[in-house]
């Protein structure tokens, strides 16, 4: 199982871009740890493994709202974890961060839960990961997890891609079934036979509908981070565009979605998927 081209990426600008979106990140997709979090309940002694934790949000969360519970997050990226590292020694939180692809990766002793916000949607074998991640666990122990339904049902992430399509070179497609990505997870089908694949049991798929607050203070800002993080980015990521061009139609479209509080809420769709071991 190759997870290089995905460990590249997030090791490379990318994941700078995460490490300095982190801080806005995390409050846009807060919604989404208390998702997660809900959905275990450690008890003290207990330990919980936070796949794909990247600048480590969930795994904090965790540790602060758990009392004695073991937080261990796994990532491929290093930059991240470098930034996970930092605000859990700034907070004294007990967390560890490794770094490993949580396909392959072991921990040295089975722990009770596994939980992710985002961040089991990359793996080039999904069926192997899952199966991975199952006998990292103690029998019985849970999974928790995060992913987005399709893009069209993610105005958050489509509507910006939509207002620069007529100034991008040409239009992205969307990628072949079962790629790695944002949006591999979209059919509930798929993530059904993949955890009935790898061996999980009792699988429950709740789809998650809300809407997600655009970080920036302003409209301009929120059409940058636009053009940093999501699809958009993607879209953009390696093609000579005017993005000058391409912010200020994010820009108009954006200002004609604020409220009354200037700032841009969007429909997101997740599901929140549980099953045991
Ligand atoms: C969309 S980000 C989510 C990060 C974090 N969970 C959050 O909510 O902010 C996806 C994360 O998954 C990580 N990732 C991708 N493939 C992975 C793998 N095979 N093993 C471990 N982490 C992986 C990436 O490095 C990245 O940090």
């Amino acid at each position: 199982m190759d997870n290089s081209a995905q460990i590249d990426y997030w090791n490379g600008p990318a994941g700078q871009k995460w490490v300095r979106d982190a801080d806005r990140m995390d409050v846009m997709l807060s919604p989404f740890a208390e998702a997660v979090i809900s959905r275990i309940a450690p008890k003290p002694g207990q330990s919980v493994i936070d796949i794909g934790c990247g600048a480590g949000a969930l795994s904090l969360n965790l540790a602060a709202s758990s009392v004695n519970v073991a937080v261990t997050g796994v990532d491929i990226s290093e930059p991240l974890l470098a930034v996970a590292r930092a605000r859990a020694a700034a907070v004294g939180a007990k967390a560890t961060f490794v770094n490993g692809d949580a396909a392959v990766w072991k921990p040295e002793v089975l722990a009770d839960f596994a939980i992710s916000r985002f961040g089991v949607m990359f793996f080039a074998d999904p069926v192997a990961a899952f199966a991975n991640i199952r006998k990292s666990l103690h029998k019985d122990g849970r999974i928790a997890f995060a992913c987005w339904r399709s893009l069209q049902e993610n105005a958050w992430a489509l509507t910006p891609l939509q207002a620069a399509l007529p100034l991008l070179s040409e239009a992205p497609m969307p990628p072949p079934p079962g790629t790695p990505g944002p949006f591999a997870f979209a059919d509930k089908e798929y993530i059904e036979r993949i955890l009935m694949e790898s061996g999980w049991l009792d699988i429950r798929i709740a789809p998650w509908d809300g809407s997600l607050t655009l970080p920036g203070a302003s409209v301009a800002e929120s059409a940058q981070f636009m053009l940093e993080m999501g699809p958009l980015a993607r879209a953009i990521s390696d093609s000579a565009l005017d993005l000058a061009s391409i912010k200020a139609a994010v820009e108009v479209r954006l200002k004609e979605l604020a409220g009354p509080d200037g700032r841009v809420h969007l429909a997101a769709a997740a599901w929140i998927v549980e099953a045991v071991a």
